[in-house]
């Protein structure tokens, strides 16, 4: 939601902004601005639309070495110039990424002393406070602006008299920070950061970040200097680009093999048998031992990969699992003790939503283990155990190699616990092992018959409604299909249990209306082949997806095209069947002519409720 980035160094601020605000284009891309120190004050420009219009419109002649930059998707304030970060107010010039809760009650206050603000958001009544308390002395004027702020923020400052130094202080909402020879970089990702240094550190809440070209100052509101706690990135540049991809979602759905190789290898300790392994997680056997309850808490996606986990679950632990959307979940009052283990999962680690539903799950007692992806979020640290996913940085709006992660932190948890719990022998999960160890192989399969999805969505390209049907595991996918396939096509789809179909949803399928139904688990088989000849009957044209090897019951013309996925254990197939409908979505959006990495009024990092 919003990305932010400050460069001060020996390079062209302005150019280091732009490029730096095209990698966090995917966190918002309604409008952008930058502010820089130049010899003649501060100077900011800002533009609506993209980061590339953006810079079609900078000056030449403004030449700085410091400088902040924001790209915005907008909470408080419609699209516009006037509403585009940064915002200036005095002596303070600021961007923002977050939500200001009480700005409405500080914006009355302000008014009284004759401030009016020129945009209707809540960050320009942040500057308005700042600059009200700012009298030469940043860390005195961030402390009582910290007092009155409600809300979550990240907030890169430069105040006018402070001539190339960049104020940053961060509450909920990300900042990562890395010095280099080419200066210090500030950024609300550290994709943004890759460029310069692969040594970085999360800047702490309430904590000061100053900024200047040769350092990074990090102290308490009360000046007193710490030292930040460094990380390491892992990936190279080449990660974070399209290398020869015409989208990052399909360079990212190609990516999945690998991505899930590389988070099984660490868990995978070969010995006489193959069992998951979670000592370099440090999530040792005990939480297992200790837990009668599962919950599992996420938004969008993310809680898609955790229905799997919790069917999955449930079947080989036999202990309650439940599955809550964390937007809800965080204003319940949950039934969590010391014996419940709540499940937080989150590719970017800072999902406003799933950030309170860890807090609120801590607060009431419950060990939190998170399953996320972007190492050092907040997610990460808040979490008793963190059991990440290495599929690299995702950078398309829609996810896609980060959900098969997931899903394979799902597995890995399952078996384990299984086998902790005396629900699975070593033989049996070491068969299991086996088989998720293969899927890589098997998804690479999926994809060498990418064409044949491209064709297919040429039959999906114009509809205007769409239904996802299955059962179990297929269910839990085809919310995953769904969702992938709305936001990034604009074509209306639900995804239903194909059992509930004939309560209601029956009325909505007429002559033509695509329905992709699922059939790959062979305990539910049959009464999926029931339920597609259901919507067969009522003209819908169906797609049905199979696995190979469960095709005996299928009639000519029961469906209009089929696609079959690799053999496996039917516990497998949602991997291969995941990439057949995130294929099946791309395509579509291709071929309708959208956007297909930044669809509409989406942001990949939801960091705001
Ligand atoms: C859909 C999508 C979103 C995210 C959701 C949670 O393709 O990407 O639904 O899954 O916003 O985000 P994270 O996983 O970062 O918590």
């Amino acid at each position: 939601m919003c990305g932010i980035i400050g460069f001060c160094g020996y390079l062209d601020a302005k150019q280091e902004l732009i490029k730096g605000l095209a990698e966090l284009e995917y966190r918002g891309y309604d409008s952008a601005g930058i502010a820089c120190f130049t010899e003649r004050g501060i100077e900011v420009v800002k533009s609506v639309g993209k980061v590339a219009g953006l810079e079609n419109k900078l000056p030449s002649r403004m030449e700085s070495g410091c400088g902040i930059g924001h790209t915005r998707w907008a909470t408080h304030g419609g699209v516009s110039e006037v509403n585009a970060h940064p915002h200036q107010c005095g002596n303070v010039t600021l961007i923002h990424n977050g939500i200001i809760e009480n700005y409405h009650e500080l914006a009355k206050e302000l008014e009284e002393t004759g401030r009016v603000p020129s945009s209707q958001t809540d960050t320009e009544i942040a500057a308005m406070l700042l600059d009200s308390l700012y009298h030469g002395d940043a860390l005195a004027a961030l402390r009582g602006a910290v007092d009155r702020l409600e809300g979550a923020y990240a907030f890169c400052i430069m105040f006018a008299d402070q001539k190339d130094v960049i104020y940053c202080i961060r509450k909920g909402s990300p900042l990562v920070c890395c010095s280099s020879e080419e200066g210090s970089v500030v950024a609300s990702d550290m994709v943004a950061l890759l460029r310069y240094s692969k040594e970085y550190f999360v800047l702490p809440e309430y904590q000061v970040a100053k900024v200047t070209k040769n350092t990074i100052t990090v102290m308490e509101l009360d000046g007193t200097v710490v030292s930040p706690v460094m990380l390491s990135i892992h990936w190279d540049m080449s990660a974070a680009q399209k290398n020869g991809f015409k989208h990052y979602m399909l360079k990212e759905i190609h990516e999945q093999p690998e991505a899930i190789r590389r988070t099984l290898a660490p868990r995978m300790k070969k010995g006489e048998q193959l069992l998951p392994d979670f000592s370099e997680d440090g999530i040792s056997d005990e939480l297992f031992w200790d837990t009668n309850r599962v919950v599992i808490t996420a938004c969008g996606t993310a809680m898609h990969a955790g229905m799997m986990g919790r069917i999955l679950m449930e079947r080989l632990l036999r202990i309650p699992v439940s599955v809550e959307v964390a937007s809800e979940f965080r204003y319940e009052d949950p039934i969590l003790d010391e014996k419940s283990l709540v499940i937080l999962v989150s590719q970017s680690g800072e999902t406003a939503d799933t950030l309170a539903a860890l807090r609120l799950a801590k607060e009431k007692g419950a060990k939190t283990l998170s399953i996320v992806n972007v190492k050092g979020s907040s997610i990460a640290r808040e979490s008793d155990y963190v059991l990440y996913t290495h599929a690299g940085p995702e950078i398309a709006v829609a996810s896609t190699k980060a959900y098969t992660a997931q899903l394979t932190a799902f597995y890995l948890l399952a078996f384990r616990f299984a086998y902790v719990a005396g629900k699975l022998s070593a033989q049996e999960v070491s068969e299991y092992m086996k088989g998720l160890d293969g899927v890589g192989e098997l998804m690479e399969k999926v994809l060498e018959q990418k064409d044949k999805m491209k064709e297919l969505s040429k039959r999906l390209t114009p509809a205007q409604d769409l239904f996802f049907i299955g059962r179990s595991l297929d269910y839990a996918l085809s919310c995953e299909g769904s969702i992938k396939l709305k936001e990034i096509t604009y074509i209306h789809s639900e995804a239903y249990a194909a059992g509930e179909l004939k309560h209601g949803t029956l009325s909505l399928i007429t002559g033509g209306v695509p329905v992709i139904a699922l059939a790959t688990q062979a305990d539910v088989f049959a009464k999926m082949i029931s339920n597609v000849k259901e919507v067969r009957a009522r003209g819908a044209m169906v797609i049905l997806i199979t696995k190979e090897g469960n095709t005996a019951a299928i009639e000519n013309g029961i469906c209009d095209e089929h696609l079959v996925v690799p053999a496996s254990d039917d516990i497998f197939a949602p991997f291969t069947a995941a990439i057949i409908l995130q294929l099946l979505a791309y395509y579509t959006s291709s071929y309708r002519g959208l956007d297909v990495d930044q669809p509409r009024n989406l942001a990949k990092s939801v960091t705001v409720e």
